[in-house]
This record gives C-alpha cells, sequence and structure tokens, in this order.
C-alpha cells in the first residue's frame, strides 16, 4: 500500500499532554489524556514516524504554595514527591514518554529566563499596576462577564479581587493576528465547539497578560531575569514547557519536531492554550504549534470528580482491579472526543465482559483451540478461503490512519471492532467443527488460517490501544513485531508462516461478577 496515501508528512510528529499540577495524585483525567497521547505516539512509530511524546509536572504558582502552607511541609520536598509519584505512576501504566518534563528542571527555568528576556528587550513586556478577579484553582484573573454570581464559573468559588503591581505582557497586540490565524487554520483548534468558543472570547478586547507575581506574597517561582523582586506567573512559565522538552531553540530535535507539534489537553485549559500561548509565541517569533486538540471532561457515576467528593478514580487501582487494559480500552472505546464522558465501575465491567471477555477474548480463545485441536496447532498457509475477512482487514488498515490524524479513538475501535465481529461470524458461518467431521481438511485448514490472520492483523491493529493485549496476541501465533518493520508492511494479508506452531495458553480476560462494594 502506498504510505503516502494514508497520511499526510512530514515523518515526525510530536504530542504532548498537559502538564498536571502537583496539588493532586494521578486520576481519571491525567490518564485519560496521557492514555490518548501514549496511543497516538505508539501509532505513529508503529507506522514509521519519528515521534516525540511529552509529559510532565507543573509545579509552581500559587495552587501549589497553598497546598505546602495547608501541610506545612518544604515546597521543593513536596513537589520532588507528587511528581514522583505521577513518574513512577506513568511507567507503571505503561506510557512510553520520551521525556517526563518537571517545570522545576534546570533546563526549564533557564529557558524561561530566556524567553522572559527575549520578550522583555523586544518590547512586549511593560510594568503596571492591575486589579482584577483571580481565581487560584485556575491560576487566572476572570473578567467580570465571564464570572457567574461573582464565581469561577470552573471551580464554583467566590472570586478574590487583588490589585498590585505587576509586569504585563503585551498580549492585546496580537488579537487581531490570532482572530485571522484561527480563521485561516480551521484545524488549528478543534474540534469546532472549542475553536467557536476560542472565537467568541476574542469578540471582547483582549488585555493584556499579568505575568508576575511579586516575590512577597509567592516567593516559589522563576525569578524574572529584568527583577529579583518577581516572580513569574505560573502559566507563562508552564506552557513554555513544550519548548524546552524538545531542546528549544538550538537541539536538532527542536528543529525536527517543533513544526508537528500537537497539544492535547480538556477543555478546563482551553483559554491559556489557545489565546497565551499563540500569542507567546508570535512575540517569541516562533511559528504557532500545529493543532490544539481539546477533549471533553470525565464526570464519575454522572457528578464532578472532586476531592472534597472523594470520588477520584486512581488509574493503579482500576489496574489491581481490572488489570489497565481493560481500563485502557473502556477509555479509549466510550468517549467521543470532544464530549463529556460518565464513567462507573458499571459501566467498566460490563464493557469489559461484552467487548473483551465475549467478543475477543473468546474469539482468540476459539480460534487458538480449534486450531490445536484439529491442526495440532500447526499453521497451514492456504489461500482462497477467506470470506470477507480478508475485505475488512483491508478496509481497517486504511482508515485507521486517518481516524488517527483526526484523533478519532473511538472511531477507530469501533472499526477494528468490524474484524472482532466479522470473524466471529465467520466462525459460525464456516463451522469448523463441522468440516473437521466430514473430513474436509483442505477447508478446514484453509477456513482456520483466514481466522489465525485475522487474529494475526487484529494484533498490529490493537498495538497502540492495548499493547499488552496485542502481545499477548502475537506470543500465541508465534509471530513478533520486528523493530524494522512498520504499520504498512504489517497489514498485507497473508503473513502468518506456514508451518509454525501456535500456542493457545490462558484466556485473555477473565469475566468480571460486578460488586458495587467490591
Ligand atoms: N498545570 C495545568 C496545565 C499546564 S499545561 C502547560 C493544569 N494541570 S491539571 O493538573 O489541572 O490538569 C488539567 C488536565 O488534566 C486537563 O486539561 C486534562 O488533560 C486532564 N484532566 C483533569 N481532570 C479531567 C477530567 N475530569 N476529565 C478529563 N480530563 C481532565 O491544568
Amino acid at each position: 500500500m502506498n504510505k503516502e496515501a494514508l497520511t499526510n508528512k512530514p515523518d515526525s510528529f510530536y504530542i504532548t499532554t498537559p502538564i498536571y499540577y502537583v496539588n493532586a495524585e494521578p486520576h481519571i483525567g491525567h490518564t485519560y489524556t496521557t492514555v490518548l497521547a501514549d496511543t497516538l505516539a505508539r501509532f505513529w512509530r508503529l507506522y514509521g514516524k519519528d515521534v516525540f511524546f511529552l509529559t510532565g509536572t507543573d509545579e509552581h504558582g500559587d495552587k501549589i504554595m497553598q497546598v505546602v502552607k495547608n501541610k506545612n511541609a518544604d515546597v521543593k520536598s513536596y513537589v520532588d514527591r507528587v511528581s514522583g509519584i505521577f513518574s513512577s505512576t506513568f511507567k507503571e501504566l505503561g506510557f512510553t514518554y520520551n521525556r517526563f518534563i518537571r517545570t522545576t528542571d534546570a533546563d526549564h527555568e533557564q529557558t524561561v529566563t530566556d524567553i522572559l528576556q527575549k520578550v522583555y528587550d523586544s518590547g512586549d513586556i511593560y510594568f503596571g499596576e492591575y486589579g482584577g478577579y483571580y481565581c487560584v484553582g485556575c491560576e487566572r484573573f476572570y473578567t467580570e462577564k465571564e464570572m457567574v454570581d461573582g464565581k469561577c464559573p470552573d471551580h464554583q468559588k467566590p472570586l478574590e479581587y487583588i490589585s498590585e503591581k505587576n509586569y504585563f505582557f503585551k498580549m492585546s497586540r496580537y488579537q487581531d493576528w490570532l482572530i485571522k490565524y484561527i480563521k485561516e487554520n480551521p484545524s488549528f483548534i478543534e474540534p469546532e465547539r472549542h475553536r467557536n468558543k476560542v472565537l467568541s472570547f476574542l469578540k471582547e478586547p483582549l488585555s493584556d497578560l499579568c505575568i508576575s507575581r511579586p516575590k512577597s506574597r509567592l516567593p516559589w517561582g522563576i525569578s524574572l531575569p529584568f527583577d529579583e523582586n518577581y516572580v513569574t506567573y505560573v502559566w507563562f512559565d508552564a506552557l513554555i514547557n513544550y519548548l524546552t522538552g524538545i531542546g528549544y531553540p538550538d537541539s536538532p530535535d527542536f528543529k525536527k519536531y517543533w513544526e508537528t507539534a500537537h497539544h492535547l489537553t480538556a477543555k478546563d485549559i482551553l483559554i491559556p492554550h489557545a489565546i497565551y500561548w499563540p500569542t507567546m509565541l508570535k512575540a517569541i517569533g516562533l511559528q504557532p504549534y500545529k493543532t490544539l486538540k481539546v477533549h471533553g471532561y470525565w464526570q464519575v457515576d454522572e457528578t464532578k470528580m472532586s476531592k472534597s467528593l472523594g470520588n477520584a478514580v486512581r488509574p493503579l487501582d482500576m489496574k489491581t482491579k481490572y488489570g489497565f487494559e481493560q481500563f485502557r480500552y473502556f477509555l479509549l472505546r466510550e468517549m467521543s472526543f470532544g464530549l463529556d464522558s460518565s464513567f462507573s465501575e458499571e459501566l467498566l465491567v460490563e464493557r469489559i465482559n461484552s467487548d473483551l471477555a465475549n467478543d475477543l477474548g473468546n474469539l482468540v480463545s476459539r480460534i487458538l483451540g480449534m486450531s490445536e485441536k484439529y491442526l495440532d496447532g500447526v499453521v497451514k498457509k492456504l489461500d482462497g478461503y477467506e470470506g470477507k475477512l480478508k475485505d475488512i482487514a483491508k478496509s481497517i488498515a486504511v482508515e485507521l490512519p486517518k481516524f488517527m490524524n483526526n484523533f478519532r479513538f473511538r472511531k477507530a475501535i469501533l472499526k477494528i471492532w468490524e474484524l472482532v465481529t466479522a470473524a466471529n461470524s465467520f466462525v459460525e458461518s464456516s463451522a469448523p467443527w463441522t468440516l473437521n467431521k466430514e473430513g474436509k481438511t483442505q477447508e478446514l485448514a484453509g477456513v482456520l488460517y483466514s481466522l489465525l490472520e485475522s487474529l494475526r492483523l487484529l494484533a498490529v491493529f490493537l498495538t497502540p490501544f492495548m499493547p499488552e493485549t496485542a502481545e499477548k496476541i502475537n506470543k500465541k501465533l508465534g509471530v513478533s513485531l520486528k523493530d524494522r518493520q512498520t504499520y504498512t508492511d504489517l497489514i498485507e494479508w497473508g503473513q502468518l508462516p506456514d508451518g509454525i506452531k501456535i500456542n493457545k495458553g490462558e484466556g485473555l480476560f477473565p469475566r468480571i461478577e460486578f460488586s458495587k462494594n467490591a
């Protein structure tokens, strides 16, 4: 298949998650965005692209300082500890990031300092006085228009009026440029509903961005290079991680990856990413990132997750209880990109039992079981018994890169499941047990070859979504993904070699009995 026909150029792919605040431990929300990034990274690597996947933690600012004050702890040891929980959790979940960045990393602090100086020297930063309504939860000022009954629309907490002398970034200067850029580049912010939100925000005059905090009030942050009495505003610091992560300004990685930068976030941090960040990049003299992809919010049992409700869903708990592949599958399968979704363990168990234990798990064990029973587990390569399976596999192979290009994870999974469903029907319609009984050995071997080959292809397609499951299927089939083989090599029908021995082994997904109190 022609590789160029499947996706756009260029051949590098840079994917980022938000860097997470260390005021909470990893929960379903952080896990979701990172699963998406990991899935994309794995897919494009398999495809043969040169991928850089960045995630990490955001460690400065009022929000962190408040937690530490409440806990009476030393700030640095606190952020080290919680950042360590994020990185060890992410390792344990098998995320394949290239770098875990921390805003307290020395190279990041240096990059922020250099950029501040550069923007200051170019005249885009000035000193002034400002009063406004500040939400510590969001770490940003709200306009009166944005507030709801004097409260932050997101955190529902009364906003504090703060007035102080600070440094400002001349963000307003870039308003017209930004509106034009967003309008001329429809894929810059997606899905459309979020793009429209940004455009409607930009209908009002944009104020300049307050980018400092006096050390007398907040000592925890990166000092301004041109005024030691101030630290950098946490968003001006945090957004720059996307540049530090790939070695801005001089590293070859920066030159290679920046032009293909895709930022994944949820809708909560749309404004900083869609407005502050492109205007900052413009002021630095860099081209904007390629796309910002904005997903919806996970609610838990129909309500917002919050510390006070104590309903946070923790990924390591899910791993212990259900298996991380199962949880990962659920996240990818359940949420339509851009819309909110509801999580409940009951739903998770339903999906595990129906899609994984029943559809996929049974399929794998039935096909392998019959191959062992009827053919002593030895693969006999025979063409001409594919039914619809070959065509379905081919259409998945063609569609998958398109879905991944458009961040359509759910659609990609539903598409892959077409082969699971078709293979299950093929087992029924071809009835290998009857062919065996009737002594139709040639047809039996042909039918089983087509089914085994479908399993091989399912493992290829599932690799980015459920990497461990894909590996287990490959192992059962006695094949391995060789380093040099990419998607385009692997998707051609008929590569399962003649004469190899398969091994049914254990089932992939045990069925789960749901119990509310478990
Ligand atoms: N530190 C900032 C981001 C700076 S990026 C330069 C921040 N951190 S955060 O810890 O609050 O993480 C917010 C992000 O976590 C969301 O944008 C999303 O990626 C993820 N999620 C947190 N809760 C979520 C849900 N309930 N549902 C889905 N994802 C959410 O904002």
